[in-house]
């Protein structure tokens, strides 16, 4: 039997040999779907051979029939077991962007190319823009989250649960509620075929990256963002220098209006300028910042939030000559004296402001002063108390 299929197989050859074209299209869909267009068509494990004839014609390699990619099935019955499809043989860039990818060793299938992980069946495949596609923008989450989704995917490779963050973010709402196009969805930050960890410095969300890829829809803010310091500090190479993500949050970016997001980001601005961050505290600001109102002056409000600069650059919102077009935008009739309340005043640094170092001084001094005096006093009476009390409980 063996020798009798492998000499029908050199035949075959032989005749394709000498008429390709001839022994190829006696090989057409049609030839096959004879017998894998029977409902019940199973392999020798009872596996269903059964290939849907309409799904297959409908898509995008239906012209192209099956020997196409079953390129070694030439005889009937064939000669088991069939070779595997090798998508890459026509679609070499695709195959070697993911061999190049963090994808390459976990997608490896026995069954199957990694290629149909989100491509879907083999014998469906649509085009990319086909809104049915799995790649199509607003299915690629779903697609994605399959393995990103999968509590147990997360565990095993330590990564987060990155579907059920992006869902909620302002781009997956708007991506899956709205069906905004043009919101990012997993490959407009990731790319595709060439998925790299961030931690690879040639990904797109390597933090260096960052902004570009950001930028790639939010242009203006990244222009504005590397016109500032925090710009210009990750183009120096400052490692400590915040990137969008740092304030944003790559797979949970809220809209920046929400208290709760207010509140989160003036800490996170505090988490690199601690000094700062108190004295903002200290102040009228800061106060009712803490209480967890919105309606207040927050870092970036005297700031910006993007185009940041130093008090030394006279383009900087906190440059002199500009604080009373920052402090205007809220208080109403700004004088050169109200510019000059220190919204960081620090009672601690004596150099920089000595009257409110001596002033704090002065009062700590006089709170220490009233509290001895009194406690003191308290002692001395409340012993006087007892022993006046044990005198009257002596007497009958
Ligand atoms: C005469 C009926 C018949 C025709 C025509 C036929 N097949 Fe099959 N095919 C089978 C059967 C039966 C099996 C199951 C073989 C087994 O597992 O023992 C099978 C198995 C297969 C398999 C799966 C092998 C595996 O890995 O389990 C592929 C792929 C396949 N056929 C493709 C084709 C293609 C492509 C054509 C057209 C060129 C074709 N077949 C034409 C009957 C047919
Ligand atoms: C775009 C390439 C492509 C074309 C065209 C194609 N197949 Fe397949 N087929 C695959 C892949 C990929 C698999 C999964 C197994 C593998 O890797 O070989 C597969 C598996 C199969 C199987 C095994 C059963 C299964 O579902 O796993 C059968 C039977 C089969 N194909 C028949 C056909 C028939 C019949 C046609 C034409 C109507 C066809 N194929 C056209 C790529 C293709
Ligand atoms: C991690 C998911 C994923 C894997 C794995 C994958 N693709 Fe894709 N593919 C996509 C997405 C998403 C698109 C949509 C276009 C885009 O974003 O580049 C796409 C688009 C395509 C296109 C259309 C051309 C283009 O770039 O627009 C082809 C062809 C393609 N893929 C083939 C393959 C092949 C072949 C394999 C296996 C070697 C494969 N893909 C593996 C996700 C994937
Ligand atoms: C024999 C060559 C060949 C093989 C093998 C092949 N394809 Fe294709 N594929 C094509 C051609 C040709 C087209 C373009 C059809 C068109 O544009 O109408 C295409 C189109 C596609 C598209 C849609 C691209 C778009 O722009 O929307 C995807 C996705 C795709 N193939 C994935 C695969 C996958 C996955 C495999 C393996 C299971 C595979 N292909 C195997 C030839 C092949
Ligand atoms: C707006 C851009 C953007 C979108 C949309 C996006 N990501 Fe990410 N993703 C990133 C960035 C940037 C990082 C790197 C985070 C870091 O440095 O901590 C990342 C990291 C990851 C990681 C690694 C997590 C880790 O902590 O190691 C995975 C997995 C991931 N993304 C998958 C996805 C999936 C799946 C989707 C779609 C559901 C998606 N991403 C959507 C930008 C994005
Ligand atoms: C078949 C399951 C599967 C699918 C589908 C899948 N991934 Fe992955 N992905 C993984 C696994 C497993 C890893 C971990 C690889 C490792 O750490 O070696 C991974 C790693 C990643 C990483 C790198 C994480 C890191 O270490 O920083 C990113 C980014 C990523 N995937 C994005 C995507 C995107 C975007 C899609 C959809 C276009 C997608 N993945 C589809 C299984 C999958
Ligand atoms: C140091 C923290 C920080 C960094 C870094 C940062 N942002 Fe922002 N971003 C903010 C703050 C704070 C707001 C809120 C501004 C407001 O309330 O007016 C904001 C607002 C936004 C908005 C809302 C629209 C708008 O114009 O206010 C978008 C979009 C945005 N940022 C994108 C980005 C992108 C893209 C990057 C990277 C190029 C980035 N951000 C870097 C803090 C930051
Ligand atoms: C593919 C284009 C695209 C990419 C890439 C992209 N965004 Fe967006 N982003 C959008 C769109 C569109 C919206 C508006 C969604 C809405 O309003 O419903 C948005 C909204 C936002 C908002 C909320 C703005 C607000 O008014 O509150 C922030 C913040 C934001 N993006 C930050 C980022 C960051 C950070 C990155 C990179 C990690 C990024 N985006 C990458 C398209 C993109
Ligand atoms: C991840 C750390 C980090 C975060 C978060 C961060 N910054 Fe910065 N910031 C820096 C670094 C680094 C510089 C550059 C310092 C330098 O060049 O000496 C800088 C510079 C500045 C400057 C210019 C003053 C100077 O010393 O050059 C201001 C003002 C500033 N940041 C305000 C903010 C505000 C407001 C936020 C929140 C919206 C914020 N920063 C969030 C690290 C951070
Ligand atoms: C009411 C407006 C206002 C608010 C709110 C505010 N700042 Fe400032 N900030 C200023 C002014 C004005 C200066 C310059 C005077 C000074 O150095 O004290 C300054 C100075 C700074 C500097 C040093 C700049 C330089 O050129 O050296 C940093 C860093 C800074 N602020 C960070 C923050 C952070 C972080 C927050 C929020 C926790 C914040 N600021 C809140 C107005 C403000
Ligand atoms: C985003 C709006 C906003 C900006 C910008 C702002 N403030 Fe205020 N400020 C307030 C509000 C609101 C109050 C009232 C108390 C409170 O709710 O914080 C206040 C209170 C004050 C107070 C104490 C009460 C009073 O009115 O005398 C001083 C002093 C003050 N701000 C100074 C400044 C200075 C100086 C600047 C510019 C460097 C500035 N503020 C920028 C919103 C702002």
């Amino acid at each position: 039997m063996q020798k009798l299929s492998r000499f029908g197989c050199s035949l075959l050859a032989a005749a394709a040999l000498a008429g390709g074209l001839r022994a190829q299209s006696a090989l057409n869909a049609a030839a096959c779907l004879a017998c894998h267009g029977q409902p019940g068509i199973a392999d020798a494990q009872g596996h269903s051979l059964q290939i849907a004839a309409s799904a297959f014609t409908g898509s995008v390699h239906g012209a192209l029939g099956c020997p196409a990619c079953h390129s070694d099935i030439r005889q009937f019955p064939h000669h088991l077991p069939v070779a595997k499809v090798n998508c890459a043989k026509c679609h070499a860039n695709e195959g070697s962007q993911l061999r190049g990818s963090v994808h390459a060793a976990v997608m490896r299938n026995p069954a199957a190319p990694a290629c149909l992980n989100c491509h879907g069946s083999p014998h469906a495949i649509l085009p990319v823009r086909d809104p049915r596609s799995p790649v199509y923008p607003l299915n690629l989450p779903h697609t994605c989250g399959a393995c990103h989704g999968n509590p147990k995917l997360a565990k095993k490779y330590g990564l987060p649960n990155v579907y059920s963050m992006y869902v909620d973010s302002i781009h997956g709402l708007a991506l899956t509620r709205d069906g905004l196009l043009v919101a990012a969805t997993c490959t407009s930050c990731h790319g595709s075929h060439a998925i790299l960890s961030h931690t690879n410095p040639a990904s797109p969300t390597a933090r260096a990256h960052v902004p570009a890829t950001c930028g790639k829809c939010h242009a203006g803010i990244e222009a504005k963002y590397f016109r500032g310091a925090h710009g210009q500090a990750l183009r120096a190479g400052v490692g400590l220098a915040p990137v969008c993500i740092n304030c944003h949050t790559a797979h949970s970016i809220s809209n920046v209006h929400t208290a709760a997001w207010q509140v989160k980001t003036t800490a996170k601005c505090g988490s690199c300028h601690a000094r700062r961050l108190a004295t903002y505290h200290d102040t009228f600001h800061g106060q009712v910042t803490q209480l967890g109102f919105v309606a207040t002056a927050r870092c970036w409000s005297c700031h910006r939030a993007h185009q940041i600069l130093p008090a030394s650059d006279p383009k900087s919102s906190i440059a002199r000559a500009n604080l009373p077009a920052t402090c205007g935008q809220c208080h109403g009739r700004v004088t050169s004296g109200f510019t000059s309340y220190d919204p960081h005043a620090d009672p601690g640094n004596r150099r920089r402001y000595p009257a409110l170092y001596y002033t704090a001084r002065f009062m700590n001094l006089l709170l220490l002063g009233v509290f001895t005096f009194f406690g003191l006093h308290t002692v001395l009476w409340f012993s006087r108390s007892m022993s006046e009390w044990t005198v009257r409980r002596g007497k009958p």
